[in-house]
């Protein structure tokens, strides 16, 4: 059954620690996995203790690919606000992966063949084997926002209110005119999900989750739909 209520883990320390031993499971059986990472503040610890245990031991992620999953349009991609930069300083620059990192320009000449050189990127390397992901305030995945209806592919989003208040930018002076991100067909393609939902800003979100009423509106209850979602959650989030 997908999405079964989780067993709440105690803190963001001990999520973070679980979702890396998950990593690492699949990794070991799938060394050349395709891992697709969201940033924010959800999963950076649990790439932190990734990068430490990959320290020593180097063929954990020896063949690894990595694909990130969303980008803010518009902010220099190598300013501290940036997914990239968040990526880059938690595992690609300290574990040397930059031959096999793919991921969104921030600033590109033009965003639509941006978005069209990453989905053939996927359409070639993919399926995603291993898709990290955290969950928006108001539901979205990646820069999946809200809407009417969802795009399956790598596309320019228009960014909610909510994304623009979101911490990672919050002390960024440059503001972010668009999102460029995975679709929903992309992120449901993969062949397994990781969701970690932490703190208590996330109890709100988790219950209409966990609700199970799928809708576009809140693009997470999409996860309904994928036969093998597993949720690491935190007790703040889900008291
Ligand atoms: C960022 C991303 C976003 C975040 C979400 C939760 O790459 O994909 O969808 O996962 O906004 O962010 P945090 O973890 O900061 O609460």
């Amino acid at each position: 059954m997908p999405l079964p209520t989780p067993l709440p883990l105690p803190d963001h320390e001990t999520v973070s620690t679980a979702a890396a031993g998950w990593i690492e499971e699949r990794l070991v059986r799938q060394p050349n996995s395709l891992l697709c990472l969201a940033t924010g503040g959800t999963p950076m610890r649990a790439y932190e203790r990734l990068a430490q245990h990959a320290r020593s031991n180097p063929a954990l992620l020896a063949q690894a690919r990595i694909l990130k999953l969303d980008e803010w349009g518009g902010i220099p991609l190598d300013r501290p606000a940036t997914c990239e930069s968040y990526l880059q300083e938690s595992l690609i620059r300290p574990l040397g992966l930059g031959s096999r990192y793919v991921g969104f320009a921030s600033q590109p000449t033009d965003p639509k063949q941006e978005c069209a050189r990453i989905a053939s990127w996927l359409a070639a390397e993919g399926p995603i084997d291993l898709c990290i992901l955290g969950l928006g305030l108001n539901g979205h995945l990646g820069f999946n926002e809200p809407a009417d209806s969802l795009q399956p592919h790598a596309h320019i989003a228009t960014l909610t209110p909510e994304s623009l208040s979101h911490a990672m930018i919050a002390a960024e002076p440059v503001r972010p005119t668009y999102g460029l991100t995975l679709g929903m067909a992309d992120l449901l393609q993969s062949r397994e999900i990781l969701l970690m939902v932490t703190g208590t800003s996330k109890r709100e979100p988790l219950r209409r989750l966990l609700d199970g009423r799928i809708s576009p509106s809140f693009p997470a209850s999409f996860l309904w739909l994928h036969p093998r979602v597993t949720l690491l959650v935190d007790q703040a989030a889900l008291a």
